[in-house]
């Protein structure tokens, strides 16, 4: 048991304790920024005559050994530590003696682990980041490629109206990129460095904490020390940024495995995406789009996990607060593999255009587009509405879609229809006459893609 605080006690932790209070089983994934920190405290003292160069110089190349022998497996990080902060600081006066018992000057574990804690965020911020931008890359490729690529449209899962697959990524493209947003304002807001507000109340050693956040290329130093110790808002934030990309991600899912279900037929999901049964042998099912699905509840979980331990927290740090780590840890390493794996599922994933397209023609996508119609020709819509209706009625006892009606039987149920309502009520017209901003038309679409294209080459 490697404790940094032992000398006011007179009895060892008990065994149990020691094990429930440890955090170094995880807390070791912020080895490197744990390092980081350090270094860039260190290099401060010395500016500030806090530490001497010399001192300076051994902790650097102390630090700089141990990070080496971690990276290369020399050097293991074991259970004997209670936390990364006493495996660092151990190993560092175990290599260099005296000057390693300097490195803690004016500095708290609790700073630290906030600085930590927010150094590992901002990488895994970026990271995520990167995954959903490569999502987007193969979501605007797959627009390009779709833009007459017709399908229907649903609203309760019913048919509504002809749109293109073009269109239906679009949608995805925008859920998407507002989720990179988000994380790009939470990086913003996040971006201050705690390092310097000691325990809780600052120190009395002249800390230049500017500098200090500028070497870790923070925006600056965090205003209040109680604060800075306290705050887990940024995790929060992330954990309700990362929610809702799970939530895009198995809406998204939900659709696949629809359209991939025996019924619909509009995608096969690849075979290195799918998995079998062990006893069915003709199953092939979607796993890992589930799989995605069911992980959201997980993601939901670390959410409103740690908003429930931190609302009863006084200022400023307890120790409730090392529960931020496992859970956050466990979000962010979910979200990225499902990033990624949806990714390559969407990549390798099979449309059926066809069957798209006669799905698209059938089930009365253009009813509004024929009520369109009639009004054009002078009835009001409430009127055309009624009329469409009663035709639409008429189709399904007779078993056939409107276009499939000869004008007499029209004419029959409304004077007004002529020789045109075949090419007004087409699948191609109802798309391409959809031509505002946001619309499915093709046109309409390269506008938005021109705008999307743009913002991928600027973010
Ligand atoms: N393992 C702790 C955490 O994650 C580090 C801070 C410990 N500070 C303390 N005063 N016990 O929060």
């Amino acid at each position: 048991m490697a404790q940094l605080w032992g000398g006011r006690f007179t009895k060892e932790t008990d065994k149990l304790v020691y094990n429930f209070n440890a955090s170094i089983s995880f807390d070791k994934k912020m080895f490197k920024q744990d390092v980081e920190g350090s270094r860039a405290h260190v290099k401060m003292l010395a500016k500030q005559g806090i530490l001497t160069d010399d001192e300076k110089n051994q902790i650097l190349s102390g630090l700089d050994g141990i990070y080496d022998d971690v990276l290369s497996g020399k050097l293991e990080i074991t259970d004997e530590y209670e936390d990364i902060h006493s495996f660092v600081e151990a190993n560092l006066i175990e290599r260099i003696g005296e000057a390693g018992k300097k490195l803690h000057t004016g500095r708290s574990r609790n700073d630290q682990v906030a600085l930590d804690m927010k150094l590992y965020t901002r990488d895994e911020i970026c990271e995520i980041n990167g995954l959903l931008k490569e999502l987007l890359e193969t979501l605007i490729k797959l627009m390009e490629e779709n833009l007459d690529t017709y399908m229907p449209g649903f609203t309760h899962l019913q048919k509504a109206q002809p749109i293109t697959l073009a269109h239906h990524m679009g949608a995805y493209f925008e859920m998407f990129k507002r989720d990179r947003q988000r994380l790009d304002d939470i990086y913003r807001r996040m971006n201050y460095c705690p390092l310097g507000s000691g325990a809780l109340a600052g120190t009395t050693y002249p800390l230049d904490r500017e500098y200090t956040a500028q070497l870790l290329s923070f925006e600056g130093a965090t205003l209040n020390s109680m604060d800075s110790v306290a705050d887990r808002d940024y995790l929060i934030e992330l954990l309700a940024a990362m929610s809702t990309i799970m939530m895009h991600l198995s809406r998204f899912c939900e659709e696949i495995i629809i359209w991939n279900s025996n019924e619909y037929r509009f995608v096969e999901i690849d075979d290195a995406y799918s998995t079998g049964s062990s006893i069915m042998p003709q199953k092939k099912n979607p796993d890992i789009a589930e799989l995605i699905r069911g992980k959201t509840g997980r993601v939901y979980g670390a959410f409103v996990s740690l908003l429930t331990t931190m609302k009863g927290i006084p200022l400023a740090y307890n120790k409730d607060m090392q529960e931020d780590k496992e859970l956050t840890f466990d979000a962010i390493d979910t979200v990225k593999g499902c990033i990624a794996l949806f990714t390559g599922m969407l990549k390798t994933i099979r449309f059926n255009k066809d069957i798209m397209r006669t799905s698209a023609m059938k089930g009365f996508t253009n009813a509004t587009d024929a009520a369109d119609y009639l009004v054009n020709k002078g009835v009001a819509f409430r009127d055309a509405h009624g009329i469409i209706g009663r035709l639409v009625l008429y189709c399904i006892d007779k078993d056939k879609a409107i276009d499939e009606l000869s004008l007499d039987e029209l004419k029959a149920i409304c004077p007004v229809f002529e020789e045109d309502i075949y090419e007004a009520i087409s699948l191609e017209t109802c798309v391409n006459k959809r031509t505002t901003i946001g619309a499915p038309s093709p046109d309409a679409m390269r506008e938005i893609i021109k705008i999307n294209r743009e913002y991928l080459k600027n973010s």
